[in-house]
């Protein structure tokens, strides 16, 4: 295991890219909700970030649902970004960053090409108190994103994330804090990106609305 990830890290400090090599299920005390997570490493010395996501038992196929995505961040992340459906362009992004006074800020994005992400409006992200926490070495938010899960895609034919199997996610980092609390602020290039398939089958929560309903703003 440790080998494993110390390996993925070489690659990663070679190549710039990086896999996620622990996939997991999450019973979250502060949410009540059970999260499918995976670990994406993106330092060598084992550093990475935990993306965790809920979705309701209820979610159907070949339809937009509602996802809590709940996000560990260590400290010395400037930046971190997630591709919804595995690729920088043409799917919706979330990136996220400490503003003034450590509070997260999270930001909708697109690409149509590898250059600076604008706004996204296809995807907005509700952000919580409710599992919005830190410690000395690691920071994490949890909000609702309503659009993380269908969009148009090439061609402009919706497409739709599985609530039932694997989605191929991606996730970048960058070093480089953005210098404002804006979330339209003007990002630096990322340093390491990855890849993995998460488990969606394993975030489905028949308590979503109750659980959902209890968070505090
Ligand atoms: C200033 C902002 C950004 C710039 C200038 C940028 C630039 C680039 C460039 C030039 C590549 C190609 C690298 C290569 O082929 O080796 C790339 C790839 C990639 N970027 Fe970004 N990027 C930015 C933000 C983001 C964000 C916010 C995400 C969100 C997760 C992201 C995810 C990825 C991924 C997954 C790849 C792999 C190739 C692909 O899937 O298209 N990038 N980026
Ligand atoms: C920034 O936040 C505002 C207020 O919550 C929201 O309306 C807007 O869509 C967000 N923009 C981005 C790029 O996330
Ligand atoms: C620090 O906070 C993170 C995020 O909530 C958590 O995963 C980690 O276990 C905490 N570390 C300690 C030592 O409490």
């Amino acid at each position: 295991m440790m080998l494993w990830a110390l390996w993925l890290g070489i690659v990663a400090s070679l190549l710039g890219t990086a896999t996620a090599d622990v996939s997991a299920v999450y019973q979250d005390p502060d949410t009540g909700l059970t999260f499918s997570q995976s670990f994406a490493l993106y330092k060598s010395d084992g550093r990475g970030i935990t993306f965790r996501v809920a979705i309701p038992a209820s979610a159907a196929t070949y339809t937009a649902f509602d996802t809590v995505i709940q996000v560990v961040v260590p400290n010395d992340v400037g930046w971190g970004g997630l591709a919804w459906a595995g690729s920088m362009t043409r799917n919706p992004l979330l990136v996220f960053w400490r503003g003034s006074n450590n509070a997260p800020v999270i930001s909708s994005r697109w690409a149509n090409g590898h250059s600076t992400p604008t706004s996204y409006t296809g995807a907005s992200y509700t952000l919580y108190k409710t599992g919005t926490k830190s410690n000395s070495t690691h920071w994490q938010f949890t909000a609702i994103c309503q659009g993380c899960t269908s969009w148009a895609g090439d061609g402009g034919a919706i497409r739709y994330l599985s609530p039932r199997g694997g989605n191929r996610l991606a996730f970048a980092y960058s070093p480089t804090k953005p210098s404002s609390s804006s979330n339209t602020s003007t990002i630096a290039v990322h340093e390491v990106h990855g890849y993995w398939t998460h488990d969606f089958s394993a975030a489905a929560n028949s308590n979503y609305d109750a659980a959902v309903e209890k968070f505090q703003k």
